[in-house]
């Protein structure tokens, strides 16, 4: 069977077993291609709320398809390949927070989505990149613990200097690896560029940067812009540009044999096919208490984004 041929029964499948297809800008473009709905880790959370569709098959890592089951307890949730997991999401241990909450009790714990469901379950509010100034911004507190990635947190601060941050040691280990000689090499070549970057980037890389901000905001963006973009982030995002918009060859990736994530690109068609059809992927279950105490923190995260 050729790609199209798979691609075409992936669409009949879909409309016979009342399954959407959820999508993160960083999938590979043919499942973009195939996907109901694509877009970046909020807007993937608002569209899970309002899901009524029988099945979802979620195309991103496990931190994602737990948001959705987490938001929509009666769909049944499958995430096509179960070693799809984000690395960051798993670098702090729950009972970490716990302890840390016992002995700080006014300090409130903000969670980035990307953690597992018992990371959450800990926490006093999730944000997503594009959210967490707004977010943070409206929390009572004075002292914040930001977790997992440091270098997110260390962004959200610099707009808030009124609020004491606390960080651990998460990262994204693959933004993290960017350095300021990665960009200012890019930027020689391309001089009349603007450069745009994800704020999981260290401090001294977001410093060269013209603008920063998740992934729907480096979409927009690069967009707006009419010449040549550097793109400093994962690069599913300079595929998604290139393939939607005109002139694609102005979106330039910064160094694209750093900007890849593995996990991001585990799924296949193939791997989508048989978590449709019910013969492939891991089928997302949640303890019951866990999945309410972590709803809390994504309620919050949506009310107050
Ligand atoms: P956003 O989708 O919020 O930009 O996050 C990027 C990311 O690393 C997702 O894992
Ligand atoms: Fe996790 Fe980074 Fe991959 Fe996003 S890009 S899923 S934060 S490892």
């Amino acid at each position: 069977m050729n790609k199209q041929e798979l691609k075409n029964k992936i669409i009949e499948a879909k409309k016979a077993t009342n399954t959407v297809i959820l999508a993160h800008t960083y999938q590979e473009p043919d499942i973009i291609d195939i996907a109901d709905i694509t877009g970046d880790s909020f807007f993937l959370s608002k569209k899970a709320a309002e899901i009524k569709a029988k099945r979802v098959v979620m195309c991103g890592v496990r931190f994602m398809a737990e948001s959705v089951k987490i938001l929509s307890p009666e769909t049944e949730t499958i995430l096509p390949v179960a070693t799809a997991t984000c690395p960051m999401a798993e670098q702090i241990a729950p009972e970490r927070v716990r302890k840390f909450k016992e002995e700080n009790p006014e300090t409130e714990v903000v969670a980035y989505i990307n953690t597992t469901a018992a990371l959450k379950a800990e926490c006093d509010v999730c944000v997503t990149s594009s959210s967490a100034i707004k977010i943070v911004k409206k929390l009572q507190a004075d002292e914040i613990l930001f977790i997992p990635d440091q270098h997110l947190g260390s962004f959200v601060q610099k707009s808030i200097p009124e609020k004491k941050f606390i960080f651990w040691d998460g990262f994204c280990p693959v933004h993290a690896q960017l350095t300021k000689e990665d960009v200012l090499m890019c930027k020689a070549e391309h001089p009349d560029a603007v450069f745009a970057v994800h704020p999981e980037s260290p401090k001294e890389v977001v410093e060269l940067a013209d603008m920063v901000g998740a992934t729907s905001e480096i979409i927009s963006y690069a967009k707006a812009q009419k010449g040549k973009v550097i793109i400093g982030t994962e690069r599913g995002v300079v595929d998604y540009l290139a393939i939607n918009e005109e002139n694609g060859d102005r979106f330039i990736q910064l160094a694209p044999e750093k900007l890849c994530c593995e996990d991001m690109k585990k799924i296949t068609l193939e791997d989508v096919y048989k978590a449709i059809i019910g013969e492939g992927g891991e089928k997302v279950e949640l303890d019951e208490d866990l999945r309410k105490k972590a709803l809390k923190s994504i309620n919050r995260m949506l009310e107050l984004g």
